[in-house]
């Protein structure tokens, strides 16, 4: 028996015609006047240009090239240096269109809310699920990797490890991924502490796993061998371009300081430099790496292993010390990859919550701390059972399928605003529009389909949940729907 009054029901709208809500814009100017703004005080503007450019490079810099380089070098051999070049131009094309909506729509939703301002509220919608896979799922995953990477050094310095039980879900021979909850409690922690405090925090450790790559350039360059580059292309273009693609994921998190859109001191101006200076400086570190990494080592000696880096100066040096100082480095870097993305999936949910799309609690933000409290517990709660209980495969695999598709809606609101909003003021603009952003949207979209059938199945599956969702709660509590 199911009799629910009025006054039990939360306050709803009457049904609107569901194309005119499909299809309902939010007006820029909208977004923008609400800015910073949540339910019960005000997220505070404390971050500067170091610091948002920090956020980006924290949450890009991570286990792609710690792990995914040595999965890449035998797919590409040493090409591999190009590979990443490729997958830095791909990701350029779509930091460009970033850095000209961040600038002219800066707000917490990122993508999410430019979508709202120009695809309409399902597009929108289907663009923060998407981004739920970019932060939440990946962040999840990432933190697993975290636990593998103690696991290592544990061994490494004291000869034992976390065992099985502890420290894998069920289904993959364990109860609990204990390491995994660890991270992302810490990263909370922090996270309930203040966006600047946050920020500090994530400084450090940029410095610390930018400074361990550049140790490990420094020393492997001195076994750098020029034979150990040719043949250059032993596995073909076809090779280089797989490689690219594999790749891609070491730079998804650029886009990390554009959903500190409100907590930014001047958002017009620092979020576009620092969405690019941040993806230059991952470009030239990840080559630098990759050409001393495949220089020391032949590419024909990597094998996919995790720690890929520390088996190139374990393997030509004979020193077990480098595998402790890289398993050190990995964990402080997946640590700021943890931090930031956790902070970047509480923003989006915070921009998608005023907008009524998902519940209110999640834009409430503490007058104490300026942060969205409730909010980063829930975040918090959910992404620590994901990765404690969950073994996520697919499901993980699936984040490089969102996000291309986020990215690739980007570069579409680009073109559309160009079109219908030629008078926004921008801090920024797309060099050779409408090309490049076209580009980017092709680029994406290649990415997408040299992406596995599993992963298109485990990514539809994904989408359709997310449509229950939009019809069977969003669509009729959605602010737009009352106004
Ligand atoms: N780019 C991030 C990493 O490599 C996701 O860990």
């Amino acid at each position: 028996m199911n009799q629910e009054t009025t006054r039990d029901r939360p306050a709803e709208a009457p049904r609107p015609g569901v194309r005119a809500a499909l299809l309902r814009r939010k007006p820029v100017a909208d977004l923008v006047a609400e800015g910073g703004h949540g339910q019960g005080g005000d997220l505070r503007r404390s971050l500067g240009l170091s610091q948002l450019t920090m956020l980006s490079i924290g949450a890009t810099l991570g286990s792609g090239i710690f792990v995914v380089l040595g999965e890449a070098v035998p797919v590409a051999g040493p090409a591999v240096v190009v590979s990443f070049v490729l997958a830095g131009i791909t990701a350029l094309f779509s930091a460009l269109s970033y850095a000209e909506l961040a600038g002219m729509i800066p707000l917490s939703g990122s993508s999410y809310s430019y979508a709202y301002a120009t695809l309409g509220e399902l597009v929108a919608w289907v663009c923060g699920w998407c981004l739920v896979l970019e932060y939440g799922v990946s962040v999840a995953s990432v933190a697993v990797g975290w636990g593998q990477y103690l696991n290592e050094l544990l061994q490494v310095v004291f000869g034992f490890a976390i065992p099985d039980a502890l420290s894998q879900p069920p289904g993959e021979g364990g109860l609990v991924n204990v390491p995994a909850i660890a991270v992302v409690l810490l990263a909370m922690f922090l996270l309930l502490a203040g966006a600047k405090e946050s920020a500090r925090a994530n400084a450090v450790m940029v410095v610390i796993k930018v400074a361990t790559l550049v140790l490990f350039c420094a020393v492997a360059f001195t076994a750098v061998r020029a034979g150990n580059f040719s043949p250059f292309l032993p596995l073909g273009l076809a090779g280089m371009s797989a490689g690219g693609a594999k790749l891609f994921f070491s730079y998804i998190g650029f886009d990390a300081a554009s959903t500190a859109g409100e907590e930014a001191r001047d958002p017009q101006r620092d979020l576009p430099r620092a969405i690019l200076l941040s993806l230059g400086i991952v470009t030239v570190l990840y080559c630098l790496v990759a050409v001393a990494a495949v220089g020391a080592l032949p590419w024909q000696q990597f094998d996919g292993e995790q720690a890929a880096l520390s088996h190139v100066l374990t393997t030509v040096l004979d020193n077990k010390l480098w595998s402790a100082l890289l398993a050190v480095g990995a964990i402080v870097a997946i640590s700021s990859v943890v931090l930031t993305v956790l902070y970047g999936q509480t923003r989006i949910l915070f921009a998608m919550s005023r907008d009524g799309l998902v519940p209110k609690a999640l834009s409430k933000v503490d007058p104490r701390t300026g942060t969205p409290r409730i909010n980063t517990v829930v975040v918090s709660a959910f992404v620590g059972v994901l990765a404690a209980f969950v073994p996520l495969g697919k499901l993980a695999d699936a984040t490089s399928i969102g996000t291309l598709f986020a990215f690739g809606l980007v570069n579409i609101a680009v073109l559309l605003l160009r079109r219908t909003r030629p008078d926004l003021p921008r801090t920024f603009r797309v060099p050779f529009a409408p090309v490049t952003p076209l580009l980017g949207v092709v680029c994406c979209g290649y990415m997408m389909f040299s992406l596995d059938v599993a992963t298109w199945i485990v990514f539809g599956v994904w989408m359709l949940a997310g449509l229950g969702i939009y019809f069977g709660y969003s669509m009729r509590r959605s602010r737009l729907a009352r106004t």
